[in-house]
């Protein structure tokens, strides 16, 4: 029997491959900030706990005060890629989250507490209180937000177990384990936040806003982080990827008819092995060089945005590949598409990225105060 619900009857506005590389555009970017959020603050907690020089509580304020705005491009580079999401996946996604639904609700009162604790975090280093308990707490939120993003988005490639997870209770109070894919594709979330956060603070290293000692003691740290914790991440993505059905294996690496994407999706596997390699090197460059150069901090900046897009490309493939091998194949689908719409939304589109970049450097030009003044 047919797992999923009907098809919606209103055929899609746009084009599948117009959806799927706004998708992957904006989930890629939702990554990258989720990495800075779950590592940066996981730095900053370490730093203002077991850090006892200037150095490191300079590092720990410096980190805090930009992840109330990290946490802003977390949640607004969320929203597009759910939405597309929605429309492409619907049938499958909207069942899993009926399933998981308590904890899926949960994640709004939850991610409003993640916010306010960043801003009790940031603000109580400022005064050079304790804080390190309370940014554990919202670190602690955050890991948990993450972890039932992993466990909707596993769930809703298993149709076989929506059934009997509903017959048994429909109260969406499920928060399933079992899934072989769901701890590894967790775990790589986790670790990737400490390579993107050690990348992060080798760009930060370069500021003019930090004297030569601290530039010194920022990338040291950061380069050696992203070096150690990229190499355990590389170990969690060969993980993830090792324990895929067969199905999803061989679908990526030689093909399914009529789906040539799906083996391109497939390289990009390797060319995120490859990145995360350039990560970890330009990392080991600036933690053991302690070298502070704007030219590395630029190049980490650059690896970290290609890295999400391999891993976002692949994990992509994933889907598309275990979700066809169970009767779904998300490009068949009615469209009609609506170009005057289409050209409307990516004159929009374009027009944002413009406002973003305008608002980035006038936070660039602003007057800069040195980040260990008090
Ligand atoms: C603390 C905040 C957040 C964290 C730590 C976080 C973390 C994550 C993680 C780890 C994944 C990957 C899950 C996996 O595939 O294994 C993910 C995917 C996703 N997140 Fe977030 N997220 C956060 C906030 C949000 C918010 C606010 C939204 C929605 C408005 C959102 C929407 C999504 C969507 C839609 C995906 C999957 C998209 C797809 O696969 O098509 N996230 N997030």
């Amino acid at each position: 029997m047919n797992p999923y619900p009907a098809v919606d009857p209103i055929p899609l506005p746009a084009p599948v491959w117009l959806m799927k590389l706004l998708h992957l555009v904006t989930l890629s970017l939702h990554f990258v900030a989720v990495e800075m959020l779950l590592g940066g603050l996981l730095l900053a907690i370490l730093l203002s706990l077991l850090g006892s020089s200037a150095n490191a509580h300079t590092t720990a304020r410096a980190l805090a005060r930009r992840l109330t705005i990290v946490m802003t491009f977390v949640i607004n580079l969320a929203v597009p890629p759910l939405l597309f999401a929605q429309v492409l996946y619907g049938r499958a996604l909207y069942t899993s989250s009926v399933l998981i639904g308590v904890y899926w609700i949960a994640l709004i009162p939850t991610l409003i507490l993640v916010y306010w604790l960043l801003y009790k975090f940031s603000a109580r280093l400022e005064r050079g209180q304790s804080a390190w308990w309370v940014g554990l707490i919202a670190w602690l939120l955050a890991g948990g937000v993450a972890r039932v993003l992993s466990t909707n988005m596993t769930l809703m490639l298993r149709p076989e177990a929506w059934r009997n997870m509903y017959a048994a209770s429909a109260m969406g109070a499920y928060l399933p384990t079992g899934d072989r894919t769901l701890e590894p594709r967790w775990l790589m979330m986790l670790a990737g936040g400490l390579l993107i956060g050690g990348l992060w603070l080798v760009y930060l290293a370069g500021r003019s806003t930090f004297t030569a000692e601290e530039k010194r003691f920022v990338a040291g740290l950061g380069g050696k982080v992203a070096a150690g914790f990229g190499l355990v991440y590389l170990a969690a993505g060969l993980w993830a990827a090792h324990v895929q059905p067969e199905a999803v294996k061989i679908g990526l690496t030689h093909g399914v008819a009529n789906h040539a994407l799906y083996r391109y999706e497939g390289f990009a596997g390797y060319g995120w092995i490859a990145l995360v390699v350039v990560a970890v090197l330009v990392g080991a460059i600036a933690g053991f060089g302690k070298i502070a150069a704007g030219w590395l901090g630029w190049a980490g900046v650059l690896t970290a945005v290609l890295v999400e897009i391999m891993l976002t490309v692949y994990r992509d493939g994933v889907r598309d590949v275990t979700l066809l091998s169970k009767g779904y194949d998300v490009w068949d689908r009615a469209v009609a598409t609506n170009w005057g719409v289409v050209g409307l939304f990516l004159v929009l589109f374009v027009a944002g990225l413009g406002v973003i970049g305008w608002l980035v450097s006038v936070a660039a030009r602003a007057q800069k105060t040195m980040e260990g003044a008090a």
